[in-house]
């Protein structure tokens, strides 16, 4: 139905015509609209002419990710949520009663956005992109943290593709417009004896938020695209380009492994090169950053020529 008025492209279709296309009865095209307006969407009824998609407003439902969406796995299956704790939380459950790879869960507002070490993540309403992927790559447990770093390029594409800003990736979640964070990545997983039985992969992106909508804490640190590009962003735009470049890196990193994902990310990586800070639970450790590992892993070399593989670390450039 929704496609129907979409692929007419504000033309008018008649009830009749709905109904033979979609092959059932014109009330209940009339229940559909109904509901189709309840959730945002502006249509126009007009007698003797039909119905006509006239606005759409920037929301992430179902309908609205589908139409134009050019992926083989990911986001076919998406629950959309007004607001949520977190939907990382909303994506383990699902994962767990058995979600197909691809399923995606997003939310306009999250009451209790949780990011890596147990950190807040702010999520206002309708503002940004808080979404939740579940992926089931057959593979065993250490491989998990290099989807980190393949989400990350792909958000960092589709970002560059569709505003022409240069994001940065701070190892190994963090992407910086200018300095600032304007999108965090937090795999989490879910395994047994060796295997991943399931990925989770959340991703909040700052689109749409002014600076005067970021907590005071955050002013310093927190960016978005419509701060550093002046423009307003169409989320659902983003989110296809997203779940695109991602599939396309997903493949890749099956059929190929690591490495040609490892120079997407050495390209788009702040730090290379660079003396850096890692605040491990075990000290601070600082050198220049040489790059990271097949696996992922960033390798730092102190002044005393000793290389240190850093697992898991806040980084201070
Ligand atoms: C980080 O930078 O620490 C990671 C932040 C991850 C935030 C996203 S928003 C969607 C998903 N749901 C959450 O509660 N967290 C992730």
């Amino acid at each position: 139905m929704f496609e129907a008025l979409a692929e007419a492209e504000g033309h008018y279709l008649s009830g009749q015509r709905l109904a033979d296309l979609i092959g059932c009865s014109r009330t209940a095209i009339w229940k559909n609209i109904e509901e189709l307006r309840k959730s945002g969407i502006e249509i126009e009824a007009v007698r003797k002419k039909g119905y006509r998609l006239i606005h759409l407003p920037d929301g992430l439902t179902e309908n609205e990710i589908l139409y134009g969406l050019e992926t083989k796995i990911l986001g076919k299956k998406v629950f959309h949520f007004d607001t949520t704790p977190s939907t990382q939380l909303i994506a383990h459950q699902e994962a767990a009663k058995g979600a197909p790879e691809g399923t995606m869960i997003v939310s306009e507002e999250q009451t209790s956005g949780k990011g890596r070490m147990l950190r807040d993540w702010h999520s206002s309403k309708q503002k940004g992109i808080w979404m939740s992927l579940i992926l089931r790559p057959i593979l065993p447990l250490e491989k998990a943290p290099q989807f980190t770093l393949i989400a990350a390029i792909a958000v960092a594409k589709a970002i560059e593709d569709i505003t022409g800003l240069e994001p940065q990736i701070k190892w190994p979640n963090d992407l910086l417009l200018n300095g600032k964070k304007v999108t965090g990545i937090l795999t989490e997983l879910q395994g047994e004896a060796d295997q991943i039985n399931y990925l989770i992969i959340g991703m909040g992106i700052n689109v749409n938020q002014e600076s005067k909508d970021f907590p005071d804490e955050l002013q310093e640190k927190a960016t978005s695209l419509l701060i550093e590009s002046g423009e307003k962003i169409k989320r659902k735009i983003l989110v296809q380009h997203i779940l695109k470049n991602l599939e396309k890196y997903y493949l890749i990193y099956i059929e190929k492994g690591f490495t040609p994902i490892k120079i997407i990310w050495e390209a788009y990586a702040v730090s290379i090169g660079k003396t850096i800070t890692a605040q491990t639970s075990r000290g601070n450790i600082t050198g220049i950053a040489e790059g990271i590992t097949n696996d992922g892993v960033l390798m730092i070399r102190e002044r005393d020529n000793q290389l240190h593989y850093i697992y898991s670390a806040d980084i201070l450039i």
